[in-house]
């Protein structure tokens, strides 16, 4: 079902839309400081649904819930020491912790898709802030991108992907980071790697004082682990020395390309370009060779887009 997409304004007229628009059920998309978010009411099964058919999304996909602060957080799940660690560290921030339910949550069960357990995560960005305190609810958002496809870093790419399917989209400008959060389990086995992303690990086991355990990818149900995903039309070779004829190169470091995502090789200017480039690059419709990209800091979760990007389809 088609429908206008309104582009909203991130002051105060705008965010309150944004906040009715979210409390009438319909879907808008925002900006946060990792990427932009398709959000809906996450104690709204309908609204919740929508998500999944504007995405074309597998159903069994559970959400991260977006919320105001943690103590809004602490209605939800239970609230290990490990917990209150990494969200005063780190919240708001591009940190996502997956903790247990507790009882009468409230929560549609689209968002846990029938797990016992919910991803919770406060965004930095003022706009989501705000837009999150005055809408005073959870809000359900996965990446605003069609399914599979490269996630959305602006509101131009939002609307290329979503434009006519959704009811708004809250433009705030690119996203300062550029890469989804990071994603830790928390549960009785301890803390534990789920999705790299947004905060690098070694700041992650800083302020843990100790290391994250990491699970195989066959155990993992966190669909941004599928092998094929952030999916350029055009196929993604990495670690190119050279460039083969008719590629086009993404670049890393001060060397010739066609694009470059940090030409003073900076992980963070890296991160923050990932996305918008391969849009750009996947604009073009030729084949992409990608530079090598060191592996440490943010590059683990820069290798690990470029790998799905990359995946046999
Ligand atoms: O930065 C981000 O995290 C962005 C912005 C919009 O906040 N959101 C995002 O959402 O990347 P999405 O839906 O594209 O990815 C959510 C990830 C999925 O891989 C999902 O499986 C995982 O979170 N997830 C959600 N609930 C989970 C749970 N209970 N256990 C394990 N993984 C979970
Ligand atoms: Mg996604």
């Amino acid at each position: 079902m088609s429908q206008e997409t309104k582009t909203l304004t991130p002051n105060a007229a705008g965010i309150t839309q944004a906040a009715e628009l979210l409390a009438q059920g319909k879907l808008v998309a925002f900006a946060t400081e990792t990427v932009y978010g398709l959000g809906a009411d996450a104690r709204n099964s309908k609204s919740v649904a929508a998500i999944y058919e504007a995405k074309g999304r597998p159903s069994f996909n559970p959400l991260i819930v977006h919320l105001r602060d943690a103590s809004a957080a602490r209605r939800y799940v239970e609230w290990p020491d490990t917990a209150e660690i990494l969200a005063s560290a780190f919240w708001p921030g591009p940190l996502t912790l997956v903790l247990p339910l507790k009882t009468e949550h409230g929560l549609s069960s689209l968002v846990t898709a029938g797990l016992n357990t919910v991803a919770l995560r406060v965004p930095a960005q003022p706009s989501a802030h705000q837009l999150l305190a005055r809408f005073d609810g959870p809000v359900a958002a996965p990446s605003a991108n069609p399914s599979g496809r490269i996630s959305a870093t602006t509101a131009a790419h939002v609307l290329s992907g979503l434009g006519g399917r959704i009811a708004a989209v809250l433009d705030d400008g690119p996203c300062s980071v550029g890469l989804e959060s990071t994603i830790i389990g928390l549960d009785q086995t301890g803390p534990t790697m789920l999705r790299a992303g947004g905060l690098p690990q070694e700041a992650i086991e800083a302020a843990l004082g100790q290391p994250l355990k990491h699970v195989d990818g066959a155990e993992v149900i966190a669909p941004g682990q599928l092998a094929s995903h952030y999916a350029p039309g055009a196929s993604v070779r990495l670690n190119a020395a050279h460039v083969n004829e008719g590629e086009v190169l993404l670049g890393f470091g001060n060397m010739p390309c066609d694009l470059n995502l940090s030409p003073s090789g900076d992980l963070i200017e890296a991160a923050a370009n990932l996305f918008d480039h391969l849009h750009q690059l996947d604009a073009m419709a030729r084949p992409i060779a990608v530079a090598p990209i060191p592996q440490h800091g943010l590059g683990q979760a820069i290798n690990d887009r470029l790998h799905r990007a990359a995946a046999p389809r």
